[in-house]
């Protein structure tokens, strides 16, 4: 028929009668047997189809699709075959198009690092990407037409929950909750949307989980950043307060001792008064201590920055102590890592640091009355692109309670009796840690014990050379 014409190329009159169907056959499929195995085919089953190259009369090529079926009288004798046959050229190209564009998306789907999860109207999961498998621990083989609601920490009530939004907006945007890993709570944040086929139906839901892990993790290091700028604030200001005060009282204190002085001159010895006086006056040196206290709190001596070695003030801190606390049945241990790199600090007011927080040791350890030990440790910490020397207190004494963990830096805290603590000396510590660019961190558990880290930078060379240079 024309058909055939246009597609192979010859006129009717140049084929009927006269040629072999077998020309619009490749060469090798009329020699290699392949038209005998359709023949046979045919016979056999009345009717074949096939997929294969064919030639035109200008022996151009094409993909066609034919099939063949018998021609047979009434009584069923073959008298030959009909062939229809189709270029299927185009068909391929788009269908290998096709194919590419799917393994694009796909490859687009499976390399998204959100976890992409699509489920039936009934909830039950139809397809999930490699980052989902990851996020809730299920390989795809075993996720599928598992209800999505096991994989929500309030299950089937936040699945529906999620659907009513869905139903009622047609998507949901970032909403905040969590999904499960065997059992273990992973925030995300979850969009979703209906999915709907070409007449509008709800096919299914499809789902995006962001996992938040990460970042609420930098969440809380702000969180700690920002209470910790609040308490250096705070510290600061209360630092100006003080300072003002502890001058105002510093003067007239001063005066009064004279005086106290020249009575106590004046009496003649074994008069009572003479004793009265010198309790006046332990009075006013205690006042003197707590005045001292209040200056180095309110740091009014200034710093004076060097290259030390930390082992200095915690050795010196420790001559000035160690007697003390040998007394006092307090066993000391030392580790100290060898060949720590210099740190740029105030060696007193490190010294100062040290003693304090020996002393509240001390007074832990004294308290809790059992073994009494005292650890005292040094150690480099590296991080990507900076270094600190950490030096950390660990002593076997009573413990913060929970609800004080929060107070005891701030000045004035003390569970001291009165007369014995005056509650600065941690915040004193926090002060010159802070100056020092470090940080004063505290660990303890009640009844066992109580361990202060004191974080110190170390600065690289050229910074630390840096800063002396500005500060010349
Ligand atoms: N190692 C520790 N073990 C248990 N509690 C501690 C320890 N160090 C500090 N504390 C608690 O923190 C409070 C505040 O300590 P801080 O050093 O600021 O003041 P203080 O020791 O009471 O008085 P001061 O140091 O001025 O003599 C203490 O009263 C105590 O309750
Ligand atoms: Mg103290």
């Amino acid at each position: 028929n024309r058909g055939s014409a246009n597609l192979f190329g010859w006129t009717k009159d140049e084929v009927v009668g006269k040629m072999w169907v077998g020309r619009t056959f490749l060469k090798e499929a009329r020699t290699g047997g392949v038209l005998q195995e359709i023949s046979r085919k045919i016979e056999a089953q009345g009717v074949v189809e096939y997929q294969m190259e064919r030639v035109r009369k200008d022996g151009s090529r094409f993909q066609a699709n034919a099939i063949v079926t018998t021609l047979q009288d009434s009584s069923g004798k073959i008298l030959g075959f009909l062939e229809i046959a189709r270029d299927i050229t185009e068909k391929l190209r788009l269908e290998k198009e096709l194919r590419e564009t799917k393994d694009y998306l796909e490859n687009i789907v499976q390399s998204s690092v959100d976890a992409i999860v699509t489920t039936d109207p009934k909830g039950r999961i139809t397809f999930v990407n490699k980052a989902m498998e990851a996020m809730v621990g299920v390989s795809q083989k075993d996720i599928l037409l598992l209800p999505i609601s096991r994989f929500y920490l309030e299950g089937i009530d936040e699945a529906r929950k999620i659907m009513g939004i869905l139903r009622e907006k047609g998507s949901l945007q970032n909403y905040d909750t969590f999904t499960l890993r065997s059992g273990k709570k992973i925030p995300i944040l979850l969009s979703a949307s209906l999915l709907r086929n070409e007449t509008g139906d709800i096919i299914g839901t499809l789902g995006v989980f962001k996992d938040l892990t990460e970042m609420k993790k930098l969440e809380e290091e702000l969180q700690k950043t920002q209470a910790h700028l609040f308490q250096v604030g705070k510290m600061r200001a209360m630092g100006e307060l003080v300072a003002g005060v502890a001058h105002e009282i510093n003067n007239p204190l001063m005066a009064a001792d004279t005086f106290i002085h020249v009575l106590q001159e004046n009496l003649p010895e074994g008069e009572p008064n003479r004793q009265r006086l010198e309790l006046i006056q332990k009075c006013h040196s205690r006042i003197a201590k707590i005045i001292n206290h209040l200056k180095d709190f309110s740091r009014q001596s200034k710093l004076d920055f060097r290259q030390i070695d930390v082992n200095e003030p915690i050795e010196n801190a420790l001559l000035i102590t160690g007697q003390q606390l040998l007394n006092h049945g307090i066993r000391v241990g030392k580790e100290f890592q060898p060949d720590l790199p210099k740190i740029r600090g105030d060696s007193t007011q490190l010294e100062q640091v040290f003693l304090n927080l020996i002393a509240n040791a001390k007074d832990a350890m004294e308290a809790a009355g059992r073994k009494k030990e005292l650890t005292i440790r040094t150690s480099l910490i590296r991080h990507s692109g900076w270094n600190d020397i950490e030096i950390s207190f660990q002593d076997t004494g009573v413990g913060i309670a929970e609800e004080n963990r929060e107070k005891i830096f701030e000045p004035f805290f003390s569970t001291k009796e009165v007369g014995k603590g005056t509650g600065l000396g941690l915040s004193i510590c926090y002060g010159i840690i802070d100056a020092h660019g470090g940080r004063l961190e505290v660990e303890s558990r009640v009844q066992e014990g109580t361990t202060f880290r004191v974080i110190l930078p170390v600065l690289g060379t050229h910074l630390g050379t840096a800063l002396e240079w500005m500060e010349a």
